[in-house]
């Protein structure tokens, strides 16, 4: 079924200094918004960015039925506006949604969607080299009720915040033995809100202990790398990529996939498999340079600069050499349209 997508726009509000604010602190102008009911989707729009009016008794605020994508658009250097890899970020949206019993949104909707906004508030995306719009997608049940059960009624938004870097400096992690983020079987590679709301206990305790990140490990022997905190982790270490394979445990990230494929066509060995933390330790008690650091879309490549491991802590490779720098910057050459997008990851308007 074709959708029609109405636009109603204000009378523009100034786009202010975005890049001394907070991470997702201010949204754009406008939003879209479609509703699910009876079976389908209808009233797609979009609109200027409003507060909504909920029931109180919405079966999202009670049973965390919630999915959310995080994407990027990117203002070219011909000034063109690249929303990048908008199929795949829609695949892992999919999949979520099926995790969690949900509606799925037609790819044409979804891709409509963020088009005419992003479009609309063209004017927000930031032309700093280091800025971006960040796009949330997100998905909440809305049928009033307390009884636990699936959500018939939904609705299916999109807002969007200037984005720049997300962690200011390099971060210093915890590797996580007693809390797990995910089981097998579990929500692990869904993008739950759940997942997130779970993750924040042990991470404050991290924090109180004076690290700004966990690196969970697997939920059976407490001893597998999974992924940080926001982000998938990556290692380089005897010129290799290692990073965990997608197990359904972790998120199948955009930003490792893409950094994987880079890496890849460079020519550089890559590894998905279980990494152990005894691994790690043998490596930097061996004096290996050993490269770590999360990937993700809001933080795109943060490099780890210690890893505590029980009561030590490890010196990580963050010189200005490292490859993790050189994956990253050949990541913003195809956003930017700077290197050949052979990989047809852009979806440029
Ligand atoms: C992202 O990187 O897009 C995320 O969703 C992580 C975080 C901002 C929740």
């Amino acid at each position: 079924m074709e959708h029609t997508i109405s636009v109603t726009s204000q009378a523009e509000r100034k786009v202010t200094d975005t890049k001394s604010l907070p991470f997702g602190k201010i949204p754009t102008e406008h939003m879209f918004i479609a509703e699910y009911k009876n079976g389908e989707w209808q009233n797609a729009q979009v609109v200027p960015f409003h507060d909504l009016t909920l029931s109180p008794l919405a079966l999202c605020l009670h049973y965390g039925q919630t999915v959310f994508e995080g994407m990027k658009a990117f203002v070219m250097e011909d000034g063109h506006i690249n929303i990048f890899r908008a199929d795949k970020h829609y695949d892992r949206f999919i999949k979520s949604l099926h995790r969690m019993c949900m509606p799925p949104v037609p790819q044409k909707l979804f891709i409509d969607a963020i088009r005419s906004l992003v479009q609309l508030d063209a004017d927000w995306v930031p032309k700093e080299a280091d800025g971006s719009l960040y796009i949330r997608p997100f998905m909440i049940a809305t049928e009033d009720r307390i009884g636990v059960k699936i959500s018939d009624e939904y609705l299916f938004m999109v807002v969007c915040s200037p984005a720049f870097q997300y962690y200011a400096k390099p971060l210093k992690v915890k590797v996580e033995t007693n809390f797990v983020r995910a089981a097998e079987g579990g929500t692990g590679n869904a993008k739950c809100g759940g997942n997130y709301g779970g993750a924040f206990y042990p991470t404050q305790l991290a924090r109180e202990a004076g690290y700004d990140q966990v690196l969970w490990t697997d939920a059976i022997h407490n001893e597998f790398i999974e992924e940080s905190g926001t982000m998938n982790a990556m290692f380089f270490i005897d010129n290799v990529l290692v990073t965990p394979q997608l197990t359904g445990t972790i998120l199948d990230g955009v930003t490792r996939d893409s950094l994987l494929s880079i890496a890849k066509a460079k020519g550089i060995t890559i590894e998905e498999r279980q990494i152990s933390y005894a691994e790690l330790i043998t490596a930097f008690e061996d004096g290996k340079r050993v490269e770590a650091f999360g990937a993700g879309t809001a933080a795109v490549v943060a490099p780890i600069e210690i890893i505590a491991i029980g009561h030590k802590e490890y010196k990580c490779y963050i010189e200005p050499d490292a490859m993790m720098y050189q994956l990253q910057k050949e990541l913003f050459n195809i956003r930017r349209g700077l290197t050949e997008d052979v990989n047809k990851w852009n979806y440029v308007i």
